[in-house]
């Protein structure tokens, strides 16, 4: 069977990272979290306590900064493992004002072909479709509603043991999509050979479903 690449796109906490996850592991493709890799700068950049709007030094932390994937969904900035450090708020909340650096915008999407290369891959973000592998096979941009989104934040957060204000939620969300739409350097937007779905409504296995027989469709 031929292997693809599948770009998953969408905006903040519409199911991407799950559905992409279980569709690389049902097809046995690798799954690359390309928010995962602006968070990971954003931790750096918070650790060392850059001025966030000082672009150039943002840039250079990321030209020393080795991120890396593993398989097992965890992820290392140079040895150091972050998986959970790039989940906490102050991360998601600034993540935003990092991504929109067109400069470093270019060096995370070099990052990411380069990933894509040998495709079996799915890969999640914003621009993928539009950018990253304006070539996939695939493209699906999932949406859901705000408030959907934020409830399914909040009982995950809820779950985790998290503190959790659902209006607070719904209010980043919106802030998240905004940024991410209105930016210069390859906003968030549904490429125009994407197929949409929206989840608002539907179950992660249903999600799922949808995508495995568009997947079978083109394999
Ligand atoms: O996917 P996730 O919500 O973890 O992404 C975090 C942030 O990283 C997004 O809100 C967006 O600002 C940025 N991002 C991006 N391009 C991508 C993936 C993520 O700009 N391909």
């Amino acid at each position: 069977m031929k292997k693809i690449a599948i770009a998953i796109d969408g905006p903040a906490a519409a199911g991407k990272s799950t559905i992409a996850k279980l569709a690389a592991q049902h097809l046995n493709y690798i799954y690359i979290d390309t928010g995962a890799m602006y968070r990971t700068l954003t931790f750096k950049a918070i650790q060392e306590n850059v001025d966030l709007s000082d672009d150039q030094k943002i840039l250079e932390i990321l030209k020393k900064l080795d991120i890396t994937l593993t398989p097992d969904f965890e992820v290392f900035a140079n040895n150091e493992n972050v998986t959970d450090n790039i989940r906490s708020n102050e991360v998601t909340n600034n993540v935003s004002k990092v991504a929109s650096i067109p400069e470093v915008r270019d060096e995370m999407v070099k990052r990411q072909q380069e990933l894509a290369v040998n495709r079996g891959v799915v890969m999640d973000g914003r621009d993928i479709g539009t950018r990253v592998i304006p070539d996939a096979e695939i493209k699906i941009f999932l949406v859901a509603s705000v408030e959907e989104r934020a409830q399914r934040r909040h009982e995950e957060n809820i779950k985790k043991g998290i503190e959790s204000d659902l209006e607070k939620l719904k209010a980043e969300i919106k802030n998240r999509d905004k940024m991410d739409s209105e930016r210069t350097s390859s906003p968030l937007k549904k490429a125009d050979d994407a197929i949409e779905i929206d989840t608002t409504s539907l179950s992660i296995e249903e999600v799922l479903q949808k995508i495995l027989t568009i997947v079978e469709q083109e394999v």
